[in-house]
């Protein structure tokens, strides 16, 4: 979130990018997600950064992540798959799946995937079919509570995600009867976590689970991490945690004499903060309570605000002189969409360019073709340079695959 966004970005103006490209526009900027990974480098002396793909899925964004000499975490056979295209060895692709058919998992195994086992029975089946012919990871539910909000918090112990701390012994059981090789233990307690001790919480338990795994290469804390949206939000600490984990870290290797490796999977980390949605003012619409504008875009391309409440500032590029006003920014979409209620904006005239920021993470991944409309395109600025990484959805595409059957 930069709190003074300025008419250009690296040199490239807005103003520029929408008459090149049209808007709505996805736009990223390399130099920002360098940066994210470079502060995760220095906070923590060693760490295996593998990017939650499923953030931004962009085939330049994973080759631009590869090339910064990072792995990937994937969710699913098809981002394995983009992620083998953007150049990933299949051993940098991490597979943690939720709720799969064991045939994906197979699917999996058979690219040569990292896979991480998250429920006893595919753990079970894994075992019957590789024995200890194929490592893998297992994904730990901690039953802590933390997150940003509840639709993104994993590691409860009402969520689905993870096999419960609760279930150590049963875990053993399956590991011990195939002599399964873990090689990783990893917790994901979710999303924009800015307690450290939750970090911490989940060191205990990983660490106290470490001698139980005689394979174990390394120990993996997920993601999660959380950047500021506003001026004055929470965000985690990076470097204080990298302090704090590195130090823990380093005493349980000495202390054990294993040479255990640190991993950790962020998303919003890396690329909220690179991310924009330029979208172009249709509307200035007064009613007795609100001033709406209503712009080119909606909930089916940035779900966020009305899917967890989040919040993204917007700011008017179009008018920096513009006096202050109050707004409610909403999309075209024909249900309520609101990105953002009662903002303060330099005044907003139709046909001005509005950007709405920290829009890189499960914005375009999260974005859908509801209403019939054209899912935007993609630009990634790189060395001053704005290039298109993905066209604007066609008419084409959005009938491929349907079948007119009374025609
Ligand atoms: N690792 C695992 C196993 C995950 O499930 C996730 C996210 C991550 C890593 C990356 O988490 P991050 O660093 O991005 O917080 N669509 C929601 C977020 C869903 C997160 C799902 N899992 C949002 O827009 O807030």
């Amino acid at each position: 979130m930069q709190p003074n966004l300025g008419q250009s970005l690296r040199g490239v103006s807005f103003e520029f990018l929408a008459e090149k490209f049209g808007t709505p526009l996805y736009i990223y900027d390399a130099d920002t997600i360098k940066a994210q990974i470079q502060s995760l480098r220095s906070a923590f002396r060693e760490i295996h950064i593998k990017y939650a793909a499923k953030a931004l899925t962009n085939i330049s964004i994973l080759r631009f992540m590869k090339n910064q000499g990072i792995g990937v975490d994937v969710v699913s056979i098809e981002e394995a798959q983009i992620a083998r295209r953007a150049g990933f060895l299949p051993a940098d692709i991490m597979f943690t799946p939720n709720c799969v058919s064991f045939n994906e998992i197979i699917e999996g195994v058979d690219m040569g995937l990292q896979i991480n086992l998250d429920n006893l029975p595919i753990l079970e089946k894994f075992g019957a079919h590789y024995g200890n012919r194929y490592p893998c990871g297992i994904r730990l539910n901690p039953d802590i509570l933390a997150g940003g909000n509840i639709k993104i918090s994993t590691g409860h112990s009402h969520s689905k995600f993870g096999i419960s701390i609760h279930s150590v012994e049963a875990i053993k059981g399956i590991v011990e009867k195939y002599d399964i090789r873990i090689q990783g233990l990893h917790i994901h307690t979710g999303s924009e976590l800015t307690d450290l001790d939750v970090f911490m919480k989940m060191a205990d338990i990983l660490f106290g689970l470490a001698h139980d795994f005689k394979y174990l290469r390394f120990l993996d804390f997920g993601g999660g991490l959380k950047v500021p949206y506003k001026p004055g939000d929470s965000q985690t600490s990076v470097q204080e945690l990298g302090k704090r984990l590195t130090e823990t870290f380093g005493a349980f290797n000495q202390q054990t004499g294993k040479q255990l490796e640190l991993w950790m999977e962020p998303g919003k980390f890396l690329v909220s903060d690179a991310g924009y949605l330029l979208v172009r003012t249709n509307v200035v619409k007064e009613t007795p309570k609100v001033t709406f504008v209503g712009v080119d875009s909606g909930l089916n391309q940035l779900i966020r605000p009305m899917m967890y409440d989040a919040y993204h500032m917007i700011t008017n590029v179009s008018n920096p002189a513009g006096s202050k006003k109050i707004y409610t920014v909403v999309g075209n979409v024909c249900e309520t969409d609101t990105f953002g209620a009662d903002r303060e904006m330099n005044e907003v005239r139709e046909g001005d360019l509005l950007v709405i920021q920290n829009a890189g993470a499960y914005g375009y991944s999260m974005a859908s073709n509801y209403n019939s409309r054209l899912r935007p395109a993609e630009v990634m600025i790189v060395d001053g340079e704005a290039r298109l990484i993905r066209h604007r959805d066609t008419m084409d595409q959005l009938l491929a695959g349907q079948v007119d059957i009374f025609s």
